[in-house]
């Protein structure tokens, strides 16, 4: 399934990802710049940090518990659209998924 990042600065990056696999983990895969994932997904660390595109926030699904709390500490402040990317699996469903990602991650 594709996934969309599209960074701060407006450049879109498309990659490959698995099902089953977070956002997190595929940017990580392919080298996206802009999430560290520092926790390895853990939700622990807030610097996967990204905005659901909007035409996607359906799909993606609400936060997880305790998501919230965390992305209260991200770098960039967060927005209704916020997510931990490590929260949102890879279904068949998110394939063509854009998310945007914050200007900094800590
Ligand atoms: Fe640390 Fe998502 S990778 S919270």
């Amino acid at each position: 399934v594709n996934v969309t990042y599209v960074a701060a600065s407006g450049s879109r990056q498309t990659v490959a990802g698995n099902v089953g696999e977070s956002v997190m983990q595929t940017a990580l895969n392919s080298g996206v710049d802009g999430i560290i994932g520092e926790c390895g997904g853990s939700m622990a660390c807030a610097t996967c940090h990204c905005f659901v595109d909007e035409a996607w926030t359906d799909k993606t699904g609400t936060r997880m518990d305790g998501e919230e709390d965390l992305l209260d500490c991200a770098a960039v402040e967060m927005q209704d659209t916020s997510r931990l990317s490590c929260q949102i699996r890879l279904t068949p469903d998110l394939d063509g998924l854009v998310v945007h990602l914050p200007e900094s991650q800590t």
